[in-house]
This record gives C-alpha cells, sequence and structure tokens, in this order.
C-alpha cells in the first residue's frame, strides 16, 4: 500500500497574489492499493467524487498518461480533514495527492520539480501546490509552463491560527469578483510589499509581517464575499496577531502570530468568536508551519 500525507496551504499571503503560499500544519491523507476495479471511498465521511472525476484519480492518471503507461486499476481511499473551499488549499491537497501516488507506483520516475509543473498545469496556478509539494514558504513563477520555485522554511517562532468560517466561498466565484485591470500605483504597492514576504516570514524580520502582508489586489474584493470577514480582520489585529490576510481566495482569515504570544492571543479570540455576533460563523485552528511538504510511505 501507498500512503501519501499531502499539508494544507495558505496561498497569496496577503501581498503574493499567485505567486506566494505557505504549508501548515493539517494533513489529507491518500491510500493507494493495486484492485480489480476502480474503487474509490472516504474514510471520515467527506462527500468525494467516487468515479473518474475524482480529483486525485484524474491527478494519478495525468502522470501515467504522460509518461505514456496505462491506468492501472486502484482503490483510493482519501481522509479529508483539509475543509473544502475554505481557501486551505484542498484542491491542491488532492491533486499532490494522485501525482506522489502514481510517482511512487512508477518507481519514482519524476523529481518534484517536474511534478510541481503538472501539479499547476492542473491547478491553474503555484501559489497552494508548491508548498503542498515542498512545505515552506515558497515564491513561484508560472511562465510558459514552466515553473521557477524558491521554498524557505518558516520561522518556528511563528504560528497561525486559521480562522475558518461555516461558509464555503467557490475560488471561481472568488476569483470572478477581482477587477480585469488593476493601476500602476496598485501593482507596486503588492510587489513592493511580497519582496517582503521572505525575510518578514523565514528570517526573522517580524517587524515586516504586518507591511509584507498588505494587498491592494484581490482582498478587498473578496472580503465583501466574506460576512464578518473585515470584523475579523479588525479583532485578530486587535487580539495580536502580528499579520492577517485572507487566505487563497477565502474563505478563512489567517492570522500570523508570534508562538510566545499565542496563548493570549487565542484565549482573547475564543472570547470575540462567542462573543460577537458578526463572528458566530468563524471557528479557530491553531496550526504549526509545516517545513516538511507532502510525504509518501
Ligand atoms: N492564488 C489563488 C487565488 C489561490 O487567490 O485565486 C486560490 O486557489
Amino acid at each position: 500500500m501507498i500512503k501519501v500525507s499531502v499539508p494544507a496551504t495558505s496561498a497569496n499571503v496577503g501581498s503574493g497574489f499567485d505567486a506566494v503560499g505557505l504549508a501548515v500544519s493539517l494533513y489529507n491523507t491518500v491510500t493507494f492499493e493495486e484492485a480489480d476495479t476502480l474503487q474509490i471511498s472516504s474514510s471520515d465521511g467527506t462527500v468525494i467524487p467516487t468515479g473518474e472525476d475524482n480529483l486525485v484519480y484524474r491527478s494519478m492518471r495525468r502522470l501515467f498518461d504522460e509518461v505514456g503507461k496505462p491506468v492501472p486499476a486502484v482503490k483510493i481511499v482519501q481522509t479529508n480533514p483539509i475543509p473544502m473551499a475554505r481557501g486551505l488549499g484542498s484542491s491542491s491537497a488532492c491533486i499532490v495527492g494522485g501525482l506522489l501516488g502514481a510517482n511512487r507506483m512508477l518507481g519514482e520516475v519524476m523529481e518534484k520539480h517536474e511534478l510541481l509543473r503538472l501539479a499547476t498545469s492542473i491547478e491553474g496556478h503555484p501559489d497552494n501546490v508548491a508548498p503542498a509539494l515542498y512545505g515552506g514558504l515558497t515564491s513561484c513563477v508560472y511562465e510558459s509552463g514552466e515553473v521557477y520555485s524558491v521554498k524557505k522554511n518558516v520561522d518556528r517562532s511563528l504560528v497561525f491560527a486559521a480562522l475558518i468560517p461555516s461558509y464555503e466561498l467557490m475560488t471561481s466565484a472568488a476569483r470572478a469578483a477581482l477587477p480585469k485591470t488593476v493601476t500602476h500605483k496598485e501593482a507596486i504597492y503588492n510587489l513592493s510589499r511580497a519582496a517582503f514576504l521572505v525575510p518578514a516570514f523565514c528570517d526573522g524580520r517580524h517587524d515586516l509581517l504586518r507591511v509584507a502582508t498588505q494587498d491592494s489586489l484581490h482582498q478587498s474584493y473578496r472580503l465583501k464575499l466574506m460576512p464578518g470577514g473585515e470584523e475579523m480582520f479588525a479583532v485578530a489585529h486587535q487580539c495580536g496577531a502580528r499579520a492577517v490576510y485572507v487566505s487563497g481566495a477565502g474563505s478563512t482569515i489567517m492570522a500570523v502570530v508570534e508562538r510566545h504570544a499565542a496563548d493570549g492571543f487565542y484565549t482573547a479570540m475564543k472570547v470575540h468568536l462567542a462573543e460577537d455576533p458578526a463572528l458566530k460563523a468563524f471557528s479557530l485552528l491553531r496550526l504549526e508551519a509545516d517545513n516538511v511538504g507532502a510525504t509518501v510511505e
């Protein structure tokens, strides 16, 4: 049996729209076993497609097609604690799970950077699939079918509070809400801040976390689709977060907290979540950075 474990990811990290993402300590697993016919099931009751349209299976098949090998019949069992349509990389976890499972079945025919290229071509952008594969904070450029990526470990002195609402936000809707064009000023606002993401998260420059994660390209448009989102930003800052941003396309809001201040932050946040009617939809999940990425055993 092959077992693949893939971390959740938090893309964009504010200013790094479609380019930067980081992995966190929540894991989907997929097992693959030989079988006579295709069998796909979920071990935790998550509703998933169980036919050939299943994303893990489609991604697995993509690698077999790429190397010109016939696709075997397999039994796939998925465990999906990463919530769907919440901006935590659930679809990337399926894509990376399928590709890594197939790669093991084929005797490790592809290097990780080749798997990243395939994963990005399935997902459309690299900022979730890259940290899912590599862990840490990854910066990526996707150009002419090629992916250039750099991975850096996230400082252990930072922890992550995922504020996950009960409502979904489909990536397609969150992308449709964005303007077709942006101004020069808005572009400069983001690219100057995105250049600070690596020092802020990976090189101890925590004084830069807040400015590094500010954005003018996507968050304000998406927050209009996220009831309680703007208030959550204010409350998380008030409780001591060093940075707050929309995770991926939403609907999760990610707060970045210094480890030494985490207990106070979580205690204060829980009071707000329990008492503020505008924040009732949100629950809090305590996460760490994952600097390892997906594993296969
Ligand atoms: N960069 C993507 C977006 C991540 O913000 O739309 C969601 O998959």
